[in-house]
């Protein structure tokens, strides 16, 4: 590793090794915490991060979830007769929120995540509570996520007896579950936490095929389904897909069942991989786009082999299934280690957000985008539930009907008074201003509402009829940053 040019390819920076410290310190001095977090793959690995680190340390804890980290919702906290609360994947975007809190007392707060900071109100100070990788130069949407912010905050509060490492597992599953990694793996500090978690024994990086459901699905449907990379006559065929494989000349049934990616020798992998490529180009794939097949892939090596846990990419998305459809309880059980009911009900949940996706993804290539001077928008009003609407959006981009080249905009509904916006962007976009997390948050507070986020991808809500307005905000304000 070449390690000592980029100081974060080692591991946090030694700032952020240094606040996570002093946040672990008003960790300990707690007689109890309430521990809130995000309902999302990331805010679920993020709990589950710091609630085993705090029971390690022998620190007592209650968790809660919540949706989005409002005005109501820090208030509701506030009235707890908790004196200290850890915020996790979420608080960052409300600091505004929360500082006024800690200055009169009310709480005291400590805050581990990884979206856009808010302005503090003047007067008070830039709280030493806050533990964000954006304050140490590093990239909060692709250098660590909330579970690696909390992960960090984990190292700093082990016990003399033991060391945390062993969580450097779900921290990968929160960051992949942000899509925080590239065809060459993840980067900065969360490959820090990569190699920590090899060295720990729990995790295994290897170069493979990069498509969804190397561990559980059969495989003629994992080909079929593998549609990053469009490969004509095998993605959305399974007809097609079941004669390519046949055509391979191995052995890739078992008492009649297809096996998966994983029941597959190295060999037999090699075979279908060359296949492949071939095949791609043959049929006239771009090299750049055939490059994007194969990259690195992470393993929980502790996890039965086949199951939707042992790979971080399917892990990641069975918790999205839990805590999107307000069952984050089940989800945190999975993380705890709940192999029994927890991981049952997951699976069932599973299913039901698989149909979901696959549905909402649809409607919106049948529909197609609004395209305006420089983004483009869909209302799904109550056909795509709010709280996955963004994973709708980003699937979508590229699409028939989706442009890929400028930003997404995606409303919901989310009650009658409220409208849900989640808005996706690009790497090559950000790289020429694109910042979502200050349009999302301009163009909100200028109809009434809130928002924010990263700069590659954002959300907001705002007051129902007042998407039109926000469309136009959010247009005039992608102009100017990527002018
Ligand atoms: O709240 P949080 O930070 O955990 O969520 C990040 C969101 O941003 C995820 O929904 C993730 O899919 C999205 N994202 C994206 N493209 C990226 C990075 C993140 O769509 N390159
Ligand atoms: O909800 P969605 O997946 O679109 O969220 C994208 C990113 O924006 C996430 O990181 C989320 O935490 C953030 N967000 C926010 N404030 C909101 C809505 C979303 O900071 N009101
Ligand atoms: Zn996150």
């Amino acid at each position: 590793m070449s390690a000592d040019t980029t100081p974060s390819a080692e591991g946090p920076v030694p700032e952020l090794r240094e606040r996570a410290v002093a946040c672990a310190e008003r960790l300990q001095s707690a007689d109890r915490v309430l521990l809130a977090s995000h309902i999302d793959a990331d805010g679920l690995t993020s709990a589950a991060i710091a609630a085993t680190a705090l029971e390690r340390a022998g620190i007592p804890f209650e968790t809660v979830f919540a949706k989005q980290l409002d005005e109501r919702e820090v208030a509701r906290i506030a009235a707890t007769d908790y004196d200290t609360v850890l915020f996790t994947d979420f608080g960052s975007g409300q600091l505004d929120l929360v500082a006024p809190y800690a200055a009169d007392g009310a709480f005291t707060p400590v805050v581990a995540d990884h979206h856009q900071p808010a302005d503090v109100p003047a007067g008070i100070d830039e709280p030493a509570f806050h533990l964000n990788p954006l304050l140490f130069g590093l990239d909060g949407a692709s250098e660590l996520s909330g579970a690696g912010a909390s992960y960090t905050l984990a190292r700093a509060l082990e016990p003399p007896e033991r060391d945390n490492r062993d969580l450097a597992g779900l921290a990968v599953v929160g960051a992949i579950g942000d899509m925080q990694g590239t065809d060459g793996g993840l980067s900065g500090a969360n490959q820090g936490i990569v190699e920590e978690g090899v060295a720990a024994d729990v995790l295994e990086e290897a170069t493979d095929l990069l498509v969804y459901g190397r561990q559980t699905r059969p495989l003629p449907k994992f080909l079929e389904y593998a549609s990053d990379v469009r490969i004509p006559g095998i993605t959305n065929d399974e007809n097609g897909a079941i004669e390519f494989l046949s055509g391979l000349d191995l052995d890739l049934k078992d008492d009649g069942e297809w096996r998966r990616w994983v029941d597959l020798t190295m060999d037999e992998r090699q075979t279908v991989v060359s296949g492949l490529l071939k095949r791609a180009m043959a049929s006239g794939v771009p090299a750049d786009r055939i490059d994007d097949l194969v990259g690195t892939t992470y393993t929980l090596t502790d996890e039965s082999p086949g199951t939707e846990l042992r790979d971080v990419s399917e892990f990641s998305t069975l918790l999205n299934a839990t805590a999107r459809y307000e069952r984050a309880d089940v989800g945190l059980a999975v993380c705890l280690g709940d192999r029994e009911d927890a991981l049952t009900r997951a699976r069932k949940l599973l299913r039901n957000h698989r149909r979901n996706l696959s549905e909402g993804l649809q409607w919106v290539k049948n529909e197609g985008t609004t395209v305006e001077d420089n983004v483009q928008w869909f209302d799904a009003g109550t056909r795509i539930r709010e709280t996955i609407v963004g994973i709708v959006a980003g699937m979508a981009v590229g699409a028939s009907g989706v442009r890929g080249d400028i930003p997404i905009l995606a409303f919901a509904e989310k009650s009658d008074e409220d409208v849900k916006v989640s808005a996706r962007g690009s790497h090559g976009l950000v790289r020429k201003g694109l910042d979502l997390s200050r349009v999302m948050r301009e163009a909100s507070r200028a109809v009434g509402g809130d928002g924010g986020g990263h700069d590659v991808a954002a959300g907001a809500t705002i007051p129902t009829g007042t998407q039109t307005e926000f469309v136009a905000e959010a247009d005039r304000i992608v102009g100017e940053q990527l002018s």
